[in-house]
């Protein structure tokens, strides 16, 4: 049935959006902008800039256009610190064995990130030449629920959107999924979502979906 699957990186691939979450909380406190969980389970997937736009949905506080970059700048470097620290025992559980899994079955493997530091996490973590194609945020215009990260990773591996698997945490990803006519599992903070076709409670599940 699928040909490819096709991975969110952060918080499917590897542990970042913990670090994520600790960057944003970090420049809020610093900026006295109220920030929490569910503030940034709404950025799970989005870009950096649309990202910082829903944070300042919470304060009154004007920014000007070259203050916002500043924040997000700032946020940035907070996060890039802790991934400098990033290793190959960031992974989450069973990316290993399901990766190795899809390679021995023929199943092509992508990433579809929105994540500018794409390159920088792979490295990291060892993962920078196991790919058959990576889309990220430096790739698209338009990030998540827009379809365009994954209609990129798909086209880059030379396979039909409809023959492709998403694997997402973020609603926003499970969206984009679906909007370029791919299905989606969901894992993690998505997995509660009646929008996904398949449901994975742990990533090996995906083994019983790809069989
Ligand atoms: C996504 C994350 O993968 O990348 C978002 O889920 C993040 O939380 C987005 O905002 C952009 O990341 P970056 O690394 O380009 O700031
Ligand atoms: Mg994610």
């Amino acid at each position: 049935l699928f040909e490819a699957v096709i991975f969110d990186l952060d918080g499917v691939i590897v542990s970042t959006d913990n670090y994520h979450f600790l960057a944003w909380g970090r420049m809020c406190e610093e900026e006295g902008i109220k920030f929490n969980s569910e503030i940034n389970h709404r950025l799970r997937g989005v870009s950096r800039m649309e990202s910082l736009n829903i944070i300042l949905e919470n304060t009154e506080k004007q920014y000007s256009n070259l203050e916002k970059e500043q924040l997000a700048k700032r946020k940035n470097d907070y996060y890039r610190n802790s991934l400098s620290s990033l290793s190959d025992d960031d992974l989450l559980p069973g990316v290993r064995s399901v990766l190795d899994y899809l390679k021995n079955k023929g199943v092509r493997v992508a990433i579809g990130s929105s994540s500018k530091n794409t390159p920088m996490i792979l490295k990291q973590v060892k993962l920078n030449n196991y790919f058959d194609a990576v889309s990220d945020g430096n790739d698209i215009v338009n990030s998540k629920p827009d379809p365009e990260v994954f209609l990129l990773a798909a086209k880059k591996l030379g396979i039909e959107p409809e023959k492709c698997l998403v694997i997402e945490d973020a609603m926003a990803g499970v969206e984009a999924a679906h909007r370029g006519r791919m299905k989606v599992a969901a894992i993690g903070d998505a997995a509660n979502s009646s929008q996904a076709d398949y449901i994975l409670g742990e990533l090996e599940d995906l083994k019983k979906v790809i069989n």
